[in-house]
């Protein structure tokens, strides 16, 4: 499988140096980890909720929510495993060109020092060129092309509006309305995530849908195993965790002006 993806990246990449470096053995984490590329059974779609993005940085100032950002939008469409897959496949902005608008729209940077394109790119590095092992995601566009996809398919959005789940910074609810409304669509695999805020509130930020190598809702397969990689320099693994059945559950708005504090 792997030797497959090689003999894919020689024909359609241009970094044959990095690839002559990866044969070599010099790269040494990223050689470690190429024989798990395509092991992964199961993918995770993943949406966060600009509301509460802010929340799950360590460093809260450097987010910020554009004006046009008032929707679930997208994270990133991860095959499940620990490790982080390479940089062995460069992405460039002319590869999504004709989705730029959409992806836009749908998938932008929260972070203040990075353009959206960055985003993109850092995914498809870290997720997408694994992903790629799978026919019909075996090139950005047609990665991103997915994603965006899915995210017609699990359109959250509507599904909360119509069930009047609307943000507020008074009224929380409880894990089980919001499964109510999002299990029939969603699965009853999928993992709502909180982080607790200054407050000690418990404030939803996203959600993960797992789904299997067809893209089908649900996965039983365990998560691969492998080194994890190691975490960005604003993000803290310790704040995302399954928000708790019996807390009460914030869904903040989306505040533009203060997006680090939409509710006190
Ligand atoms: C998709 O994959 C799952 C798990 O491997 C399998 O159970 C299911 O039948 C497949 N569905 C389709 C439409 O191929
Ligand atoms: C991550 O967050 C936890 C809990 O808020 C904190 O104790 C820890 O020091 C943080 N780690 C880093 C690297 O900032």
């Amino acid at each position: 499988m792997w030797r497959s993806l090689l003999l894919l990246l020689v024909a359609v990449s241009p970094a044959l140096l990095q690839l002559q470096d990866y044969k070599d053995g010099r790269r040494g984490a990223e050689l470690h980890d190429k024989k798990h590329f395509c092991s992964w059974k199961c993918l995770l779609f993943t949406l966060q909720w600009p509301g509460a993005f802010c929340q799950s940085l360590d460093q809260q100032e450097l987010c910020w929510i554009p004006q046009s950002v008032n929707k679930w939008t997208i994270h990133g469409l991860w095959p499940r495993k620990a490790w982080s897959c390479c940089k062995c496949w460069p992405m460039f902005e002319s590869d999504v060109q004709e989705l730029d608008a959409e992806l836009k729209e749908h998938w932008p940077s929260l972070l203040k020092d990075q353009p959206s394109f960055h985003f993109w790119r850092q995914e498809w590095e870290k997720h997408g060129v694994c992903a790629a092992c799978v026919e019909g995601m075996n090139s950005p566009l047609r990665y991103f092309q997915i994603c965006l996809k899915l995210r017609r398919q699990f359109d959250i959005q509507r599904l909360l509006d119509d069930a009047g789940v609307t943000p507020s910074c008074e009224r929380p609810y409880k894990l089980v309305e919001l499964r109510q409304v999002l299990d029939p669509h969603l699965g009853d695999k999928h993992e709502i995530q909180c982080v607790t805020d200054q407050q000690g509130r418990e404030v939803w930020f996203q959600v993960k849908v797992p789904l299997s190598h067809n893209l089908t809702v649900g996965c039983d397969h365990a998560p691969d195993g492998g080194p994890a990689p190691p975490p960005g320099p604003a993000w803290n693994s310790s704040h995302g965790h399954p928000c708790p059945p019996q807390a009460p559950l914030y869904y903040f708005p989306v505040d533009h002006q203060q997006p680090q504090r939409p509710c006190g």
